[in-house]
């Protein structure tokens, strides 16, 4: 197996290369552009917000909550993602692009809701001190886990994005979540091409900590206050789900993309940890296939 160093070391061109794609694929925006500003006004000094100031679902209301939460979190991940990578070449110039572009991110969202009243701004502000507070940041045991989590999360949190702001009724919103989800869709490439260039340097040790991550995979938003109820409501939405999961993630890049299954010459060690992945991707898919059917029953009871 090689070293965390070692892989760093090796894999430096292959992030250079995967920067200068990143920035050239990268087209310059603005937040203050998307917010539609002339919604907003001043807030009385009594101001207590209600659900009626617009009309939104408390599922999408939650999406959004977490949504904002993990980006604002996010930039907090860099000590981690510093250290992991190291703070010089094109893993130092990358590590801090990312840091900015997860800023972006909470800042358009926040102004956006901000100005929109979606969400009470009180109940908001407070759980982002208390989440950034908490320092509730993964901590990957290797460089191969931390691979294999970024590109996890990153796709994860597009798929969020996207899906949520497909549920928004407003321009404004529309166009938000789908620019996030296009800078989440960029990180997620350069973190799955990283993990396909590990996986020929180290195949072994890229598929025990890609089945380890697959196995512990939390989404960023863990920490947030209430998590697990907003996860639900998010489930229902079909926002994030665990059919979405599987059908979304771990069959179309862990399967198929980095083809786990057809890789050769894995050690022992690492021929268990394939067998375990593949049974767990088919359990989950089985559980997220369960899900849907009790939803859709559900959903149809209701009506
Ligand atoms: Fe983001
Ligand atoms: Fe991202």
């Amino acid at each position: 197996m090689t070293s965390g160093v070692a892989l760093i070391a090796e894999l430096e061109p292959t992030a250079a290369r995967l920067l200068e794609r990143h920035l050239a694929t990268s087209k310059e925006w603005f937040p203050h552009q998307l917010v539609p500003w002339s919604q907003g006004r001043d807030f009385e000094p009594d101001y207590a917000w209600s659900p009626d100031d617009v009309q939104l679902s408390t599922e999408v209301r939650s999406a959004l909550f977490v949504n904002l939460l993990t980006e604002d979190n996010l930039p907090y991940y860099f000590r981690t993602i510093e250290r992991m990578f190291g703070a010089d070449t094109a893993w130092g110039t990358w590590a801090r692009r990312w840091t900015a572009e997860e800023g972006r991110h909470s800042i358009v969202i926040r102004d956006y809701l901000t100005v929109t009243r979606a969400i009470d701004p009180v109940q908001l502000e407070r759980a982002r001190m208390a989440q950034v507070e908490c320092g509730e940041v993964p901590e990957p045991e290797t460089p191969h886990d931390g691979f294999a989590y970024v590109a996890l999360q990153e796709l994860a949190t597009r798929i969020a994005h996207h899906n949520t702001g497909k549920l928004l009724s407003d321009k404004a919103g529309n166009d938000i979540m789908r620019k996030v989800a296009s800078d989440e869709n960029r990180h997620y490439l350069f973190y799955r091409d990283l993990v396909t260039a590990a996986l020929e340097v180290d195949p072994s040790g890229m598929v025990i900590a890609i089945e380890r991550q697959v196995r512990t995979f939390e989404m960023p938003g863990t920490g947030i206050l209430d998590f697990e109820t907003h996860a639900k409501a998010i489930a229902r939405a079909g926002i994030y789900d665990f059919a979405v999961h599987h059908d979304q993630i771990l069959v179309p890049v862990v399967l198929r993309h980095w083809g786990i299954e057809s890789l050769e010459g894995l050690t022992p060690e690492a021929e268990m940890a394939r067998d375990a992945l593949v049974k767990r991707i088919g359990r989950i898919g089985k559980a997220g296939r369960r899900f849907v059917a009790r939803r859709d029953e559900q959903l149809l009871a209701a009506v």
